[in-house]
């Protein structure tokens, strides 16, 4: 099938290479020039375990091609996909202007029959708008628009595009359902369902998808906060809940709060759905305050403990919103960062692949070290913001004749008190 690809970030260049690698031609379109004459020169422009590969061959195979002409770009596709930014207004809900904007520029130019994919997280009510849009100038049997949202998570994106648990089609069109069923087949022949409805309730169940795991986030960090207080491990209360079926184990580890470009905005948007609809959706208020709050408690113990202004310095480790991914877009580390900035800390950081994207916030700012063991030498105290597997069994004896202190300030558990201890480090974790 003939594919076009408007918006080449982690969602588009994802998609576009795997619907290329199961034989589709695809043509990728972005309006950042920089970006496009780096991927037309073989360059990959984000950090995605195991999409280099398939980038590379689906390139030297002539399935995979870009460029910043949209006319050019979808004359010859049977499916266009809209996977761009759907960031937050001023008031949460989300900015629509990529997306309209877009389906305004589509509408002067199409003159064949498309399926037009709503791929970006959208409200509800988006396909409607976007088939307004297009509606505007052209005969409304020239394009079906189909809400098809995506759950990849970066870090593991292709493997979750490759094979996922589901694939949502939001449309009432037959045509466009057999087009769309026909491109995802190969995609769910492990028998994972493809699941057509209609387009609102599926621009609803994405949003009901991350705000849950939001919700399911929040809701441990609350448990592990109590547990402090009452003296209980909350590693031990994940597990004791975590065995029931009906809970799962999956997002139960506490930590600094949840980040990246989803679910903050996620979140935001379907809250602003409820008040714009007379409802408010309590849980979301809640969930968004406990997570605010828990992003800055790192931050906020190593000024309780180390004071303020005082010249001390303090090394993070980790500083992407989640490992494998180089994607800093709301995570906890910035906000940490900031607070630290802001009590006179000096701060020196090391994350495996968010270097650039941080350095590109902080300038000179930060002290940008090349390995997790000089981010430590000489500091008062480390902060771990992101689990990488990295961290995780580093040489104590050696983390400890560099730094200056011997606190430690774990936000993602990754060892055990009793360890901790043992090995003479003050070490503080969450729940525990
Ligand atoms: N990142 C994720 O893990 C993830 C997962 C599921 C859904 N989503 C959703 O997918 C959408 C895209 O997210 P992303 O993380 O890929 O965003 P991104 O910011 O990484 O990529 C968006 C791309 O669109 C391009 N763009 C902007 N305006 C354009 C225009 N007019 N024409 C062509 N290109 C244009 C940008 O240059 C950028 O390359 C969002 O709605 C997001 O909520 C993201």
């Amino acid at each position: 099938m003939k594919i076009a690809v408007v918006g080449t970030g982690y969602v588009g260049l994802v998609s576009g290479t795997c619907f290329a690698e199961t034989g589709n031609s695809v043509v990728c379109i972005d309006n950042d020039k920089t970006k496009v004459t780096k991927m037309q020169a073989g360059e990959i422009p984000i950090y995605e375990p195991g999409l280099e590969m398939l980038f590379h061959r689906n390139i030297k195979q002539g399935r995979l091609t870009f460029t910043t002409d949209l006319a050019a770009g979808i004359a010859d596709a049977e499916i266009i996909f809209l996977a761009l930014p759907t960031p937050p207004g001023e008031d949460g809900s989300a900015d629509l202007k990529y997306i309209l904007g877009v389906a305004d520029d589509l509408s002067k130019i199409i003159t064949d029959y498309k399926v037009i994919v709503d791929k970006s997280t959208v409200p509800v009510g988006t396909a409607d708008k976007v088939h307004a849009a297009l509606a505007a100038r052209l005969d409304t049997t020239l394009f079906d628009v189909v809400s098809n949202p995506e759950f990849l998570r970066e870090g593991v994106a292709v493997e979750d595009f490759m094979r996922p648990d589901r694939v949502v089609i939001g449309t009432n069109s037959v045509r466009a359902e057999k087009v769309m069923r026909r491109l995802y087949e190969p995609f769910v022949r492990q028998g994972n369902p493809i699941i057509v409805m209609d387009e609102k309730s599926a621009e609803m169940t994405k949003y009901a998808a991350n705000s849950f795991l939001a919700t399911k986030i929040s809701f441990m960090n609350e448990v592990a906060n109590l547990c402090e207080k009452v003296g209980a491990d909350v590693d031990m209360v994940r597990k004791g809940i975590g065995s029931d079926t009906r809970i799962g184990k999956r997002f139960l580890f506490p930590g600094v709060g949840y980040g990246g470009s989803c679910f903050p905005k996620d979140v935001q948007a379907l809250y602003k759905t409820s008040k714009d609809n007379n409802y408010d959706f309590k849980i979301l208020d809640a969930v968004m305050d406990v997570n605010s709050t828990q992003k800055l408690i790192i931050g906020n113990r190593i000024i309780d403990t180390l004071g303020k202004n005082n010249g001390k310095t303090v090394a993070l480790w980790g500083l992407a919103f989640k490992p494998n991914t180089d994607d800093i877009r709301e995570a906890p580390a910035l906000y940490t960062i900031d607070l630290l900035l802001e009590a006179g800390y000096n701060i020196r950081v090391f994350d495996p692949e968010a270097m650039e994207n941080i350095k590109a916030i902080y300038g000179d700012k930060l002290f940008y070290a090349k390995d997790q063991y000089e981010a430590v030498e000489g500091v008062h105290a480390l902060a771990i913001m992101t689990e990488w597997n990295v961290f995780r069994t580093p040489d104590f004896n050696f983390m400890k004749s560099k730094m200056t202190g011997k606190m430690i300030f774990d936000g993602r558990n990754l060892f055990t008190v009793d360890q901790m201890v043992e090995l003479g480090f003050e070490y503080s974790s969450i729940g525990r």
